[in-house]
């Protein structure tokens, strides 16, 4: 005969999932305690309110469970508890967080990148909004939040101005090109400096990523505020399955962007997927690639960060007078050599972060067709 442990019986415990919650029992800090004595287990289980009616399907499926998983178990006794109010209120916050932010579900079909760089000015906003209408122009669903608080460019780059409606306390978000996009510059106007904290920022960006109606596009891409302030700890909070793509010139010393992006990966949690060198030449009449800002910086930031270079940009000034009017240069001038480099990376970034297959049918869909004027890719 062999018993199994305390840990493996915990193991297969953590399996069974709360029958309303739907989260696992260790999860949810339901089992108090395991004893085994000699061909007999004893296991004690708090339930979150105490005459609950479901106290029959643990009796029922606890035993059932630990048998299936060991056959050599004769006996098995559950004895039910109450979690006290302070327990219950402390895991009700605790879903209620993780449910606030529909990307968070572990079953979120949307992809959340998350566009870093380690100093402003780099064009980490330009290749944001490009990336996004070229991922849109691929044929996915795209969302683009615009999480640089203080020096917001997403509006003026994607050419929206107007604020956006609210319906029932949900804010819809404009839809240009095919990509959604939040960015607090359409609630304050561009000659409104925010001058919010800690707190408030934390509070906008959580508005914006629970009262927004994204409608779980394949991808989310969040134009991170410069350097590893409040804001991008907030984010990662919020989306603890994002990725990060790096932006950084070839100029700029690969070991301090580096330092600061595993930094804040660390800090945050954010897995670093790739980097993308921006400004990386300038094409001239004659043909020639003029290294303007130096060489190399892109590649070894990805070798250091140990992941892909996912494109070399290069300086174009028709990308900056197209963004000065709302016109991604991936759209206006496709054939264009930074147009291809940045659709180029945009595919590469698909290969590594392939979109995440879509439930066939939440059961929390309404049966009525929503008035929420959203729209699927596919
Ligand atoms: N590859 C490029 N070619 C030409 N101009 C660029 C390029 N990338 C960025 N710019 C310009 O550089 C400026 C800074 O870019 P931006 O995307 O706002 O940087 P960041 O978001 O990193 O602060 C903008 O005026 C932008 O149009
Ligand atoms: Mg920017």
């Amino acid at each position: 005969m062999s018993m199994p442990t305390q840990e493996q019986i915990s193991a297969v415990l953590g399996e069974i999932q709360d029958p309303e919650l739907h989260r696992g029992l260790n999860e949810l800090n339901m089992v108090r305690d395991i004893t085994v004595e000699g061909d007999s287990v004893r296991v004690l289980i708090a339930l979150t309110i105490p005459g609950c009616p479901l106290k029959s399907y643990f009796t029922d499926v606890v035993p059932a469970k630990l048998r299936q998983a060991f056959p050599d178990i004769a006996h098995v006794q559950v004895d039910l508890t109450a979690m006290t109010e302070q327990e219950r209120s402390a895991l009700v916050g605790g879903l209620r967080r993780q449910q606030a932010t529909p990307f968070a579900r572990p079953d979120s079909s949307t992809q959340v990148i998350a566009i870093g760089s380690g100093k402003g000015g780099v064009g980490k906003s330009s290749t944001t909004v490009n990336l996004a209408a070229s991922l849109a122009k691929q044929g996915h669903s795209v969302g683009l939040l615009d999480a640089d608080v203080w020096g917001f460019s997403v509006p003026r780059m994607l050419g929206v101005h107007e604020r956006p409606t609210v319906v029932d306390n949900m804010i819809i978000p404009p839809e240009v090109f095919g990509v959604r996009t939040v960015s607090i510059g359409l609630f304050t106007g561009e000659d409104n400096p925010v001058v919010w904290r800690g707190p408030m920022l934390h509070k906008a960006i959580q508005q914006f990523l629970t009262d927004v109606h994204w409608d779980e596009p394949d991808y989310l891409l969040v134009d991170l505020p410069p350097g590893t302030g409040d804001v991008s700890i907030s984010i990662a909070q919020f989306l603890p399955g994002a990725s990060m793509v790096v932006v950084t010139t070839p100029q700029a010393a690969a070991e301090k962007v580096a330092q600061r992006a595993g930094f804040m990966a660390a800090k945050t949690g954010l897995k670093v997927a790739g980097v993308i060198e921006n400004m990386s030449f300038f094409r001239g009449d004659d043909g020639k690639a003029y290294p303007i800002f130096g060489e190399g910086g892109g590649a070894s930031l990805a070798a250091r960060l140990g992941v892909p270079l996912l494109g070399r940009v290069p300086l174009d000034p028709a990308l900056r007078e197209l963004a000065d009017v709302g016109m991604p240069v991936v759209l206006r001038a496709p054939d264009s050599e930074v147009a291809q480099a940045l659709d180029t990376a945009a595919k590469e970034l698909v290969n590594l972060l392939p979109p995440r297959p879509r439930p066939a049918k939440r059961i929390n869909l309404p049966l009525i067709p929503s008035v929420l004027p959203g729209k699927h890719g596919h």
